[in-house]
């Protein structure tokens, strides 16, 4: 603690970007460009605490509604205004019904916290410099300079979007009961995942749309997706990154959970993105989509059923296919059993043993 103050002070004192742990300051980091902000560090470290990371307050001055920029500026030191730059506004996603608790849990963050969170008492926060490191941050690289994993007795630096999200979704013990350990979800070890830490195991996602594809094999394929490509502002116009969306789960199109109801393509959207429509309601691979996703009709007043009573929407530690029933709707069937066989690879054939709407599945084969 004292040898902190002791650094901070001396960095102050001699204006020169010291390193914080282990490496330089990056040439690139955009904060610390004269040209883009002109009053270097004592732009943000006028008056803050320290120890609390001085909130977002602190970022929105200029990645907030741009009156807010001319209201605040004047409090600030001349030449304080960057001056250069196109910023977009952070603070607006943050309005939004679903996002991070940035503006909602002030003030738990410490600057000298250790993520994943290991005490379970703590309550959850995700401030902007949980995210971003106002030091390190580039237009290259948002993550730069965050802190990731411990090896040994190196902490390097987060380079990929997942590993940034794992820090509070992962092995947090202050997870909320209803959430699971996202890392273990996207595990490559797992039969099934949607492919953001590696290409996926199934060879053959028919209903893959272009540019998809199982694997990477001409220059323009997709094979890999982010954490991204399905969290973020359902405005493509907005900036990037998870901040807020009017889509529950902070999804970037519109997705439904709900058992028993009307299909649409507004209802999933956000796989019709990447999986074509009329593959999967073709039944081009499992035999009994069109069935389940649509129901046998309004004249027999029964609705179809999500793509989520199904499927996990990351990975699934058990089966292939993201297969992961939803345990509010599925259930065991008269023998007890709830599970999912396969039959056969690619054959697009295998075996239910469920309970599902007073359907009993011992099993059903497809
Ligand atoms: C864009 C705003 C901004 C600028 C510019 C900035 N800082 Fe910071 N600095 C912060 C914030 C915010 C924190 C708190 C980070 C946290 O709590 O995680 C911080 C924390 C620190 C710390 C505490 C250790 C740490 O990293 O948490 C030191 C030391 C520091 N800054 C030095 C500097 C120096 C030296 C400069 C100029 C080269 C500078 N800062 C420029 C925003 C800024
Ligand atoms: C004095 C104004 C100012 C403050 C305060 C400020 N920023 Fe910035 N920020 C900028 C400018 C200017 C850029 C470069 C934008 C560009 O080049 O278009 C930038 C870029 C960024 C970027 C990279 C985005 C990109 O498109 O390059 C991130 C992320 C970011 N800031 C986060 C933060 C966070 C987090 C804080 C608070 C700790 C903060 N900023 C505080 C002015 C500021
Ligand atoms: C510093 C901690 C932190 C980091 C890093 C973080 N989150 Fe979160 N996230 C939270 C907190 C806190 C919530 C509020 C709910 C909770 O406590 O889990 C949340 C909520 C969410 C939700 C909404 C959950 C719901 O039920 O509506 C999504 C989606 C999400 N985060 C995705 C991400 C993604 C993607 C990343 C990486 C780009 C990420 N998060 C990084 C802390 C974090
Ligand atoms: C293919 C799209 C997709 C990708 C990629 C994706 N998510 Fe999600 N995520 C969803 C959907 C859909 C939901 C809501 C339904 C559900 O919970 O499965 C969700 C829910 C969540 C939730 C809140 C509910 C819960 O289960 O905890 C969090 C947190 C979350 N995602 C984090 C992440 C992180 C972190 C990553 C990257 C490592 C990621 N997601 C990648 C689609 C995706
Ligand atoms: C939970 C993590 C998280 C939090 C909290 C968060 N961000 Fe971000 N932010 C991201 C991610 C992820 C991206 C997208 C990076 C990418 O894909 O290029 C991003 C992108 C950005 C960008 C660049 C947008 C663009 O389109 O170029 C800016 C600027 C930014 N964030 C500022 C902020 C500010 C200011 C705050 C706080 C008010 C904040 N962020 C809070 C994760 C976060
Ligand atoms: C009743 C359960 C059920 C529901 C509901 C369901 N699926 Fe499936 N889905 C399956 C099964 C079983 C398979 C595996 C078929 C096989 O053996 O290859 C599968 C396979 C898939 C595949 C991989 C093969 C392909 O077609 O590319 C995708 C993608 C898919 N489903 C997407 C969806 C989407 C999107 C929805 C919602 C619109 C949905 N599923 C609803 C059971 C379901
Ligand atoms: C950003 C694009 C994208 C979105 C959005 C997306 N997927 Fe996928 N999905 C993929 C890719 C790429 C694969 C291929 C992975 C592989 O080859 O194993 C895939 C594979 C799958 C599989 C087969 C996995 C396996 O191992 O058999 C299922 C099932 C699936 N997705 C369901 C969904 C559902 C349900 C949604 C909506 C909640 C969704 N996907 C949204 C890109 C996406």
């Amino acid at each position: 603690m004292f040898m902190t103050k002791i650094l901070i002070a001396a960095m102050f004192l001699s204006a020169v970007p010291l390193p914080l742990f282990g490496a330089a300051y990056p040439k690139n980091a955009v904060h610390l460009d004269t040209k883009k902000v002109a009053t270097g560090c004592s732009t943000c470290h006028l008056s803050f605490n320290f120890k609390a990371g001085g909130g977002p307050e602190t970022c929105i001055i200029c990645h907030g509604d741009a009156s807010r920029l001319k209201k605040e500026y004047k409090n600030m030191p001349r030449n304080f205004a960057p001056t250069s730059g196109n910023r977009k506004n952070i603070e607006a996603e943050f309005a939004k019904t679903y996002r991070h608790p940035t503006f909602d849990a002030k003030g738990i963050h410490r600057s000298n916290e250790i993520l994943p969170e290991t005490d379970s008492r703590m309550p959850r926060h995700a401030e902007c410099v949980d995210c971003h490191n106002p030091h390190y941050v580039s237009t290259e690289n948002k993550f730069a300079g965050i802190r990731g994993k411990r090896v040994g007795n190196v902490i390097s630096s987060v380079s990929k979007e997942y590993e940034l999200c794992y820090k509070c979704h992962g092995e947090s013990t202050n997870l909320p009961g209803q959430y699971g350990n996202k890392r273990m979800e996207f595990a490559t070890s797992n039969p099934s995942y949607h492919p953001v830490e590696d290409e996926g195991k199934n060879t053959a996602v028919i209903s893959l749309l272009k540019p998809y594809k199982e694997k990477k094999i001409n220059a323009g394929d997709v094979s890999m997706i982010s954490c991204g490509d399905c969290h973020g502002s359902e405005n493509p116009e907005s900036p990037r990154g998870p901040h807020g969306s009017l889509y529950e789960f902070i999804l970037v199109d519109h997705y439904s959970t709900k058992d028993n109801q009307t299909e649409t393509p507004f209802a999933y959207a956000l796989c019709y993105r990447c999986h074509d429509r009329s593959s999967i309601l073709g039944n081009e691979s499992f035999r009994y989509h069109a069935l389940h996703i649509q129901g046998r009709g309004s004249s027999t007043g029964a609705n179809g059923t999500s793509c989520y009573t199904c499927h996990s929407s990351h990975g699934s530690p058990d089966n292939k296919y993201l297969l992961t029933f939803n345990k509010t709707v599925v259930s065991a069937n008269s023998q007890g059993q709830l599970k999912f066989v396969e039959k056969g690879v690619s054959t697009f054939r295998g075996e239910c043993y469920l309970s599902c709407h007073g359907v009993d599945h011992n099993p059903k084969s497809y």
